[in-house]
């Protein structure tokens, strides 16, 4: 078998899981491989850690527009979000949007996560058998997402009724004929736009006020307005909800199977809770959510040895960077006390640095914290089932039961 001969475009080459095997030859045979979109776009996949990193860190020379999808998630125009975004007009919302994820406000969402976790695992309980997938880790971080944005109480049940349209699309049985997901982000998008509106003329002590009165300083200088409309506030709020629920719903599931394929790294980590913030970093990237991204050439240039074209686009895959030999001992070692832990889950440094990582690393270790000790007392009853895709790392059917 050559290089060449899996198509890292192609979900079938994952109905197994991740092809950790193929990556590790890549990353053995110089880390670039040439391959096409299903588009016929020309694309050089970079597989080593140390070339994911340089690339997400040189934000001048590789572009995040018009989009960072490859083929599987590519929507035609793509939409002005914030993951689509270059300088100046990145670092405009970049900086606009932080005050969401500020310490004090993090902070006081440990307590409600909390409760969160527990009223699921309690339901779980209670139901005895039940999937881990739709029953509890779909639903945590879409709850914790309506928290963090403040969503009137009264319209949460129905917007958590929405959460299965923002998961595993392209998949038949979420996805249906391809278009389910987009129509129910569209109603998402569209609930959000009219409280971020409404918000605009009733302000009140909550996240999208806090966001429609954001100032920049020097906004002027760079010609840009210096704060955020109700319209930017709404797109950025729903940006949250695909990309803060879809990545944590594979963060859990991901640590469930982990911990139950290695029942040593569980009795450590139940012995020993002080390990709770590395086993949290060692499952994100053991699983890595997000497999890749990608950007595009802003000149000629050269990556990992390979020119690449002006316009050409480079695939950065995070699952494979994450294994990468060169800097993790042991690679294939799931290593609940694995420091340091450079792992690249919320990208490779740089601009675009996942915004939420703060938070999505709360709600996993408070997951962590509330299901180590049931988890000896949880068997999974079927096989878990794979969405088709290639740029998550999902379980979409993760069937379980108390003894
Ligand atoms: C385990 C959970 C998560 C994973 C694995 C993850 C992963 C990522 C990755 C790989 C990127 C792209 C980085 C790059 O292009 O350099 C990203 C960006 C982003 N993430 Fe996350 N994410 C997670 C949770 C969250 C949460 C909870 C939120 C929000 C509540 C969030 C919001 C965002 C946003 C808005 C961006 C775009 C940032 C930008 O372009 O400036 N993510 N994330």
């Amino acid at each position: 078998m050559t290089l060449q001969d899996l198509d890292l475009m192609d979900p079938g080459a994952f109905a197994d899981g991740i092809p950790h095997a193929h990556f590790r030859r890549l990353r053995a045979a110089g880390g670039a491989v040439r391959g096409r979109d299903t588009d016929g776009e020309s694309l050089l996949h970079l597989v080593r850690h140390r070339d994911v990193a340089a690339v997400s860190r040189d934000a001048k020379t590789f572009a995040s527009g018009p989009t960072t999808m490859t083929s599987i998630r590519k929507v035609d125009p793509s939409p002005p979000i914030i993951t689509f975004l270059d300088s100046p007009e990145h670092t405009r919302v970049r900086k606009l949007t932080f005050k969401a994820f500020a310490p004090a406000r993090l902070a006081a969402l440990e307590a409600p996560i909390r409760r969160i976790v527990d009223a699921l695992l309690d339901e779980a309980r209670e139901k005895g058998a039940f999937d881990l997938a739709e029953d509890i880790a779909l639903r945590l971080p879409f709850a914790v997402l309506l928290e963090l944005l403040d969503i009137p109480h009264e319209d949460r049940g129905t917007l958590l009724g929405w959460a299965r349209g923002t998961v595993n699309l392209g998949d038949e049985e979420y996805d249906g004929d391809g278009t389910a997901g987009q129509d129910v982000f569209l109603k998402i998008h569209e609930y959000l736009l009219d409280f971020a509106r409404h918000r605009a003329s009733h302000p009140a002590d909550d996240c999208f006020s806090l966001l429609l009165g954001a100032r920049l300083k020097g906004a002027d200088r760079l010609g840009l307005p210096d704060r955020l409309t109700p319209e930017e506030v709404g797109l950025f709020a729903s940006t949250l909800i695909t990309a803060g629920s879809e990545t944590t719903y594979c963060s859990v599931t991901g640590a469930v199977l982990a911990l139950l394929e290695f029942p040593d790294q569980l009795a450590r980590l139940r012995a020993d809770r002080g390990l709770m913030p590395s086993a949290a970093g060692e499952v994100l990237r053991w699983v890595t959510p997000v497999t890749h991204f990608a950007r595009r050439a802003t000149t000629d240039t050269v990556v990992a040895g390979q020119p690449v074209a002006e316009g050409e686009r480079v695939v950065l895959w995070y699952s494979s960077a994450n294994r990468d030999e060169e800097v993790f001992a042991d690679p294939d070692r799931f290593d609940v006390a694995r420091t340091p832990n450079p792992h690249l889950s919320f990208g490779g440094g740089g601009p675009h640095v996942c915004i939420g990582n703060g938070l999505a690393v709360m709600e996993l270790r408070q997951f962590l914290e509330a299901a180590v000790d049931l988890l000896p007392r949880l068997e999974i009853t079927a096989p878990p089932e794979r969405p088709e895709t290639n740029f998550m790392n999902s379980v979409k059917h993760l069937h379980m039961r108390f003894r």
